[in-house]
């Protein structure tokens, strides 16, 4: 429930305010002035704050000055409530951050309009900034993977880019596209347990190299296995080596037993690697890396998701030219 934060030395007009934003479901915490207000605004952080401008003790000015220099009020959208119109008021209460007015006296529609408005721009603000902080965090990470492994330079951002348009133009959700964000930058993280030398080892891998490298999708989701906002990751992680025909690993599932963010990630994976140099081999030309995917098609991949990459890869190539 969102908890409102009103200040007004009006004791009937309070009482109103208070009763209009109580019958619609919000928490209402009613103060007589700044000051009081102030007090309030410590003891919790409200969602929205509405404030007259003249008071006693500490006038709505003196208030959003105080909100504003206190860390946890930086955010907080600030409506004034106000019967004066003049440039001047307006321009201060403006330059010290005031998100809108409500001019006195006011429909009982415009305080819930306004206060409708201003709460669901802090919601979208607020699910920005977790999921812009979230992504560095993720970012972070994924360099440390890349940073490891001397020839992936730039792979993972770009296996995230070819994830997110292969799965907008299969149809996912704004939901799973998310999720896909993040779980193609980490799908790789296990590797972060397997030794440099064998990452970059310039000639065939021993057996138990080989075996080594293949944990890392086992790896990579057991790191994650307590980290709840990251559980959407895990099946790109732990999925991204399995084969349509069944001969992948860790888990040889088959078909659409796979899930299908493994499904997608294997694809876009194969197709960045083998347009990549490696120290043992060449990058290929795109449309031979195409080529070899629409060969593998069924083997390897899931034939659907496959033909989709092929087709998207294909415009983009034919549009260079
Ligand atoms: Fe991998």
């Amino acid at each position: 429930m969102e908890h409102i934060l009103l200040a007004e030395d009006n004791a009937d007009i309070l009482s109103i305010m208070a009763e209009m934003l109580l019958s619609e479901g919000y928490r209402v915490t009613a103060t007589l002035n700044g000051a009081e207000a102030l007090d309030a605004f410590r003891v919790e952080t409200p969602d929205l704050i509405v404030s007259d401008i003249m008071m006693p003790r500490l006038d709505g000015f003196g208030l959003l000055e105080a909100v504003r220099a206190h860390p946890q009020g930086l955010g907080v959208p600030f409506l004034f409530l106000s019967a004066r119109t003049e440039s001047a008021v307006t321009s201060r209460a403006r330059s010290l951050g005031a998100d809108d007015y409500i001019f006195k006296p006011f429909a009982p529609d415009d305080l819930l309009v306004a206060v409708k408005a201003k709460l669901e721009r802090r919601r979208t603000l607020q699910l920005f900034d977790t999921r812009s902080a979230h992504l560095q965090t993720v970012s972070m990470l994924a360099n440390v993977i890349e940073a490891r492994e001397s020839y992936t330079r730039g792979h993972v951002e770009r296996v995230q880019s070819y994830a997110l348009e292969l799965a907008r133009a299969l149809g996912w959700d704004q939901e799973a596209l998310a999720v896909c964000e993040y779980g193609a930058l980490l799908h790789d993280i296990g590797k972060v347990r397997v030794p440099r030398a064998i990452l970059n080892k310039r000639g065939p891998l021993l057996y138990r190299e080989w075996a080594l490298l293949r944990r890392h999708p086992e790896t990579g989701a057991r790191m994650l296995e307590n980290i709840a906002h990251l559980q959407g990751a895990r099946p790109y992680i732990f999925s991204h080596h399995e084969r349509w025909d069944g001969t992948g690993y860790p888990a040889r599932l088959a078909g659409k037993d796979i899930p299908r963010e493994g499904r997608l990630l294997a694809v876009v994976d194969a197709y960045d690697s083998m347009t990549s140099d490696r120290p043992y081999r060449r990058a290929l030309p795109a449309a031979a890396a195409l080529h070899e995917i629409g060969r593998l098609r069924a083997a390897q991949f899931d034939p659907e998701v496959a033909e989709v990459f092929i087709f998207l890869r294909q415009r983009e190539l034919n549009g260079r030219h």
